[in-house]
Parts: structure tokens; C-alpha cells; sequence
């Protein structure tokens, strides 16, 4: 009898996902005896829906999936087992709990495990699902790169290629316009895809979540670059930034099961901020949003995405359940998921050398007068 594993996709898709997909089946199909691999369509909801959608991974199936990006098999970020969304008669929502009926779902059905593809929010559901009985081995994915525990997820590194790519042409043209550009980037609450991009991008201004942020600061550092005859600034700004009263910009969550505020707007706010404080250069603000998500994942993600797809399924093989696949330099190995999900990997200012060398080479913060 062939041995059975559901995958799944949760939360915000990011470059690098099928990769997982394809390493895990790739992996199985090495295997003497027969593994069936199915991907459970829009993370488990495909399982909780009253009509079940699984779709059945072959190797055929998987061909050439490492260049594709987004998720074969859906993602969302709303709901999940313990908070299922349903609509009610009258059109409103409210929230189930479907966790066992996927347990009982998956026993009928003859899973022995579940491979859950997913950043912090999808974990503390791997953690959830652990603790009521289900076999689960979780996969950190994320752009914002925000998970402890691993050195890296994958699709960061595209995230970051594709803001620098960005950055590089709002260069040019505040160069030949003499302008002042803001770049929004994403990231949630973790300011690494602003900094490797401010870095890599040769960006005057970085304002990340983890500096609160004083916009007469910016203001002095935009004016001084006019006077040295520079003649334009380029600001890259996380959209989780927020000034020394720790408000972030965004709207408030709107889907049943969805728990998240919607970040974005921070850079237009800081335009308006630094009008006020009377800079008179033309500002612009660009918005990258999920063009940073979107697309074919860089050759960094695609090894890192099918390393953790190799060793989730070689996990899953030898029972290795409830960990988390992480890379630690030069390993990739897994520790448990309680442990990955205790805190978000943040930017530490006074410890991580990339401030200071972006500090180093007169990057500004916005934290000095
Ligand atoms: O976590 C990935 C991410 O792209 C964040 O950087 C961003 O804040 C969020 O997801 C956006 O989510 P959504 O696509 O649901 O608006």
C-alpha cells in the first residue's frame, strides 16, 4: 500500500513555493516503496470545504516547476481549520472551528502526514494541528524573511532583486529630474527587504520599523544632499515604519478569519510630513506591493525552496513530526515549531552589521536630529 502526504500553502504567496512542491515530490519518487503526494488547493481549505479539492502531484506534474512562480495549488491568508471562515444566511460571516473534521478527514482518507508550506501565521497553525493529534512538518516561507530559527527563507532574495531592480531605475530618473523618490517596499514588521535594498540599491535614506523614524531627520539629510550638489535623494521606506509613537499606516483587517491590518500608505505620509516641514523639491512616492511576490524566484530561492522541499519529505519519511525545516548555516535541519514561531526575526540596529555599514557609508535612518 503506498504511503500518503498532503501538502499545503498558506498565507502570501512568494517566489519559490512550487520549488518546495517540486522538490518534495521529486524527493518521494526516489523512494523504492510508493508515496502519493496531493496538494490540498488553497492551504487546507480544500480539505474543510464541505466538497474536498485535492489535487494529486505526480512528477509529470511537478516538471519545470522550480522556475514557476506563485503556488500550483493556492494559498490564502484568511482562515485556516481553527478558524474557518462560513457565510450565514443573512450574508454575514462567522468563524469555525474545523479541526476535526480534517482530522477525521485525513485518517479516512489515509494521510500519515501533512507538509505545511507557510510563514508565521501558517506555523501557528502547524503548531495547532501538532498538538491535536495530526502529523504535521512545517516549511517556513516568507519574503519578508521575518522567521527566527532559520538564517533565510526562501523568496527573499527575489523580494529583494526585484526592489533593487526598482530602486535602480527611480535613480536615474530623480537623477534627471532632480527629484525626491520614496520607494514603499513590504516586509510587515521586519525591515530586512528595505535595508538589503537601500544597500544594494544605493539608497540615501532607509527607514525601517525597527529605527522610529523623525521626519526632521530626513528632511536635514534631503537638504544637505541639495547643498553638496547632489541634486536629488532616493528614500526606501518599509511599510511597517512608524515614528517614535509606534502607529503604523494601513487599513483595518475587512475578510472574516482574516486577524492582520493591511499595511501601506507609509511613504505618502511621510511625503505629506516632509512638505509640511517645508521641503520644496518635487517628491514622488512609487508603491512596489506584491510586484515583489509576483513571478520567477532567483537561483538562491529556487536552491533553498528545493532543499527544504528534499529535507521536508525526508522528515515526513523518517517521523521526524512537528519541526519546522530551517536553514542554519551551512545546514539545512529543522527544530521545533513551538520554538521557531516564540519570536520574529527582527532587525537588531545596534547589532546587525548591515545597519552599521549602511550607517557607515551615510545612509540615513531618520533617528539622528
Ligand atoms: O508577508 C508577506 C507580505 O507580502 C507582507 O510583506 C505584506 O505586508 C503582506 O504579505 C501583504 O498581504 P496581502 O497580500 O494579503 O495584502
Amino acid at each position: 500500500m503506498s504511503r500518503k502526504i498532503l501538502v499545503a500553502t498558506g498565507g502570501g504567496d512568494c517566489p519559490g513555493l512550487n520549488a518546495v512542491i517540486r522538490g518534495i515530490v521529486k524527493r518521494a519518487m526516489m523512494e523504492p516503496e510508493e508515496w502519493e503526494i496531493y496538494g490540498c488547493i488553497e492551504s487546507f481549505n480544500g480539505i474543510l470545504r464541505d466538497e474536498v479539492e485535492l489535487m494529486r502531484l505526480t512528477e509529470r506534474r511537478v516538471s519545470g516547476l522550480h522556475v514557476k512562480g506563485g503556488t500550483i495549488i493556492k494559498t490564502t491568508n484568511k482562515g485556516g481549520p481553527f478558524r474557518f471562515p462560513v457565510r450565514q444566511p443573512d450574508g454575514s460571516w462567522i468563524t469555525e472551528d474545523r479541526s476535526q473534521l480534517m482530522k477525521q478527514r485525513l485518517e479516512e482518507m489515509g494521510f500519515e502526514a501533512v507538509i505545511n508550506i507557510g510563514g508565521d501565521g501558517s506555523q501557528g497553525i502547524s503548531m495547532q494541528l501538532a498538538n491535536i493529534g495530526i502529523n504535521v512538518v512545517g516549511v517556513p516561507k516568507t519574503i519578508d524573511n521575518d522567521l527566527s530559527s532559520t538564517d533565510f527563507t526562501f523568496g527573499f532574495q527575489t523580494a529583494v532583486q526585484i526592489a533593487t531592480e526598482a530602486l535602480d531605475k527611480l535613480v536615474t530618473t530623480a537623477d534627471s529630474h532632480n527629484r525626491v523618490f520614496i520607494m514603499e517596499v513590504m516586509g510587515r514588521d521586519a525591515g530586512w527587504i528595505a535595508l538589503h535594498t537601500a544597500l544594494a540599491g544605493g539608497a540615501d535614506v532607509c527607514i525601517i520599523p525597527e529605527i522610529p523614524y523623525d521626519p526632521a531627520a530626513i528632511a536635514k539629510k534631503i537638504e544637505t544632499r541639495y547643498l553638496n550638489g547632489m541634486g536629488f535623494c532616493n528614500i526606501v521606506i518599509a511599510e511597517g515604519a512608524k515614528k517614535a509613537d509606534g502607529k503604523v499606516t494601513g487599513s483595518a483587517p475587512t475578510a472574516a478569519g482574516d486577524e492582520h491590518i493591511k499595511l501601506g500608505g507609509v511613504g505618502e505620509v511621510l511625503r505629506q510630513e516632509l512638505i509640511k516641514l517645508g521641503v520644496e523639491h518635487d517628491i514622488r512616492v512609487t508603491v512596489l506591493g506584491h510586484l515583489q511576490r509576483g513571478g520567477t524566484p532567483v537561483a538562491y530561492d529556487r536552491i533553498l525552496a528545493t532543499e527544504f522541499g528534499v529535507k521536508a519529505f525526508e522528515l515526513v519519511k523518517e517521523k521526524k513530526y512537528g519541526n519546522l525545516v530551517v536553514y542554519r548555516h551551512p545546514d539545512i535541519t529543522y527544530v521545533p515549531i513551538e520554538e521557531a514561531i516564540r519570536s520574529p526575526h527582527l532587525v537588531q540596529p545596534d547589532k546587525d552589521f548591515l545597519v552599521h555599514t549602511a550607517k557607515g557609508i551615510g545612509i540615513c535612518f531618520g533617528d539622528e536630529d
